[in-house]
């Protein structure tokens, strides 16, 4: 048995140099797919592709000590050199000029997923070796004159093939710096369903077809109004208060990456007046001795503050509401929290330093 281990350590536990078709190939037949995919954050995951990114690499000890770009294995996973990358003071270092590096998540990439390795500090992806032989889940489909199709419906709707990367991620003092989903949970609700949703328009230009999955993967960057629907806002009146009530039904944390906070902010106009009541904020902040540090740095949560998983958080708001009054309730977020611009020199970034709106509500007092 524990040869057997051994042996799976082995074939498994190494990233590869495979070569993947280049995302562009795909244009050709899957014009609307490949279209949403160049507007997401999975196209533009290299740093030379990620302002945000960058400047968190820029300051990595992994980066300023040992060169060893070992965020690759999410982040470029398509590059040719990318055991070179990941290996530690050999000189090797990304570059804006290799084409593989900047495919970030590419389409080939994540097509040729064919199971997820479960580990500690971070799952992997194992890689198909057949080249040009994609993963999908169509129920019918027509033979591809460019590649095969292998289905393995399991796998891809249910959203284990996002896991790999999105499920966690520990740093070396064991601490889990970023998670999605560390429980494996894909029943109801799973990434696909509600990052990939169906949309109008043929799934390629040689077979007609209603519908595809889209592939713009709505977040934090792009496409936010696609999830909306799953953040709801309410309010309820007391008799000298009032609560806004945000449900959360999806299955993670809200504005879950450690860079992020989270506002909501809640005007009154009462009679052509709006009077602004003092913004609330939400993240999960991580360091060390009760301060905030950077990720690699961190050793315990500091503040967890981020509205969890289908939970449903009460924020009061001291303040008698009148009749005729309408409440209007704003929910957004930072991708970098404002206290981290400096240290991180974003401060002129506009994607870092940017409000982002993700739904707004309106409510007319009728009592
Ligand atoms: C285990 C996979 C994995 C590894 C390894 C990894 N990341 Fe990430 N990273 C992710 C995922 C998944 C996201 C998207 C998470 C989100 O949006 O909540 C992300 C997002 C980010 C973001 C936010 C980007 C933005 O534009 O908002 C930064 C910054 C980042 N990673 C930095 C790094 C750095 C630096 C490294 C290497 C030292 C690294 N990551 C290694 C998976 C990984
Ligand atoms: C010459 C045309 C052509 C090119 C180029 C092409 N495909 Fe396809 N692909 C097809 C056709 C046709 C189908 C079947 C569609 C159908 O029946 O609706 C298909 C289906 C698929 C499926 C569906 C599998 C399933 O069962 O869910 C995947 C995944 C896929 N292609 C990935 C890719 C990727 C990745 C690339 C680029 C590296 C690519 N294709 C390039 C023609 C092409
Ligand atoms: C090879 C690793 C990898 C796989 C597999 C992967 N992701 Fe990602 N994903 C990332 C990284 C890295 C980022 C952040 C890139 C950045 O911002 O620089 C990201 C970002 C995202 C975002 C945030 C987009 C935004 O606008 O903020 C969403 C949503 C997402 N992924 C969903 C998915 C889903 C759904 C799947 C499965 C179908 C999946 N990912 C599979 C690595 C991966
Ligand atoms: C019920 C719907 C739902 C499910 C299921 C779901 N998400 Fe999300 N996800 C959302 C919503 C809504 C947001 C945007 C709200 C926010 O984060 O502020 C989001 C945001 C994200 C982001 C961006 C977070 C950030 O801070 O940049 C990533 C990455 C992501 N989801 C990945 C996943 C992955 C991977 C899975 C599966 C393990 C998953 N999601 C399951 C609804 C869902
Ligand atoms: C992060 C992973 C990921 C990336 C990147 C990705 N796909 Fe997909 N793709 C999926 C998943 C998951 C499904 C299955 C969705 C479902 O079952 O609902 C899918 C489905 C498909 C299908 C089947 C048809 C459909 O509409 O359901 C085709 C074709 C396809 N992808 C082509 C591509 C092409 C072309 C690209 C790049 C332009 C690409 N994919 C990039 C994860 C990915």
């Amino acid at each position: 048995m524990k040869q057997v281990l051994t042996l799976f350590l082995l074939t498994y536990a190494v990233y590869a140099n495979y070569s993947f078709e280049p995302s562009e190939t795909c244009k050709e037949c899957h014009p609307s797919i490949y279209k949403e995919f160049t507007s997401t954050q999975h196209a533009k995951a290299s740093i030379f592709d990620d302002e945000i990114h960058a400047a968190v690499w820029k300051k990595h000890p992994k980066n300023t000590k040992l060169e060893s770009y070992a965020c690759a294995k999410c982040h470029t996973p398509a590059a040719s050199n990318i055991e070179e990358l990941v290996k530690t003071n050999n000189g090797v270092v990304p570059d804006a000029n290799s084409s593989t590096q900047r495919e970030g998540i590419s389409c080939a990439y994540c097509h040729r997923i064919e199971f997820i390795k479960h580990d500690r500090m971070m799952n992997m992806n194992v890689i198909s070796k057949e080249e040009k032989s994609y993963f999908g889940s169509l129920k019918e489909h027509i033979e591809s004159p460019f590649h095969k199709i292998k289905t393995n419906s399991a796998h891809f709707n249910s959203g284990n093939v996002c896991i790999g990367c999105h499920s966690h991620k520990k740093n070396k003092y064991d601490m889990n710096v970023c998670s999605t989903n560390v429980k494996y949970e894909l029943e109801r609700d799973n990434c696909v369903s509600c990052h990939m949703p169906k949309v109008k328009g043929s799934v390629s230009n040689l077979h007609e077809t209603k519908e595809h999955t889209f592939h713009g993967f709505p977040g934090t960057h792009v496409h936010q109004d696609m999830l909306s629907q799953y953040v709801e806002l309410n309010l309820k009146e007391n008799t000298n208060t009032f609560d806004v009530i945000i449900e959360n039904k999806s299955t993670h944390a809200l504005s879950l990456h450690p860079m992020r906070v989270m506002q909501v902010r809640t005007r009154i106009t009462r009679e052509g007046k709006t009077i602004e009541l003092p913004n609330r904020n939400f993240a999960r902040v991580i360091g060390a001795n009760g301060k905030p540090t950077p990720p690699w740095l961190a050793k315990e949560v500091v503040k967890d503050t981020a509205v969890k998983g289908n939970e449903k958080r009460v924020l009061s708001y001291n303040y008698t509401l009148q009749k005729g009054d309408k409440v209007e309730v704003s929910i957004g977020y930072y991708l970098v929290n404002p206290k981290m611009l400096k240290g991180l020199g974003l401060e002129k970034s506009e994607v870092a330093t940017k409000f982002h709106l993700f739904k707004t509500k309106s409510f007319e007092i009728k009592k």
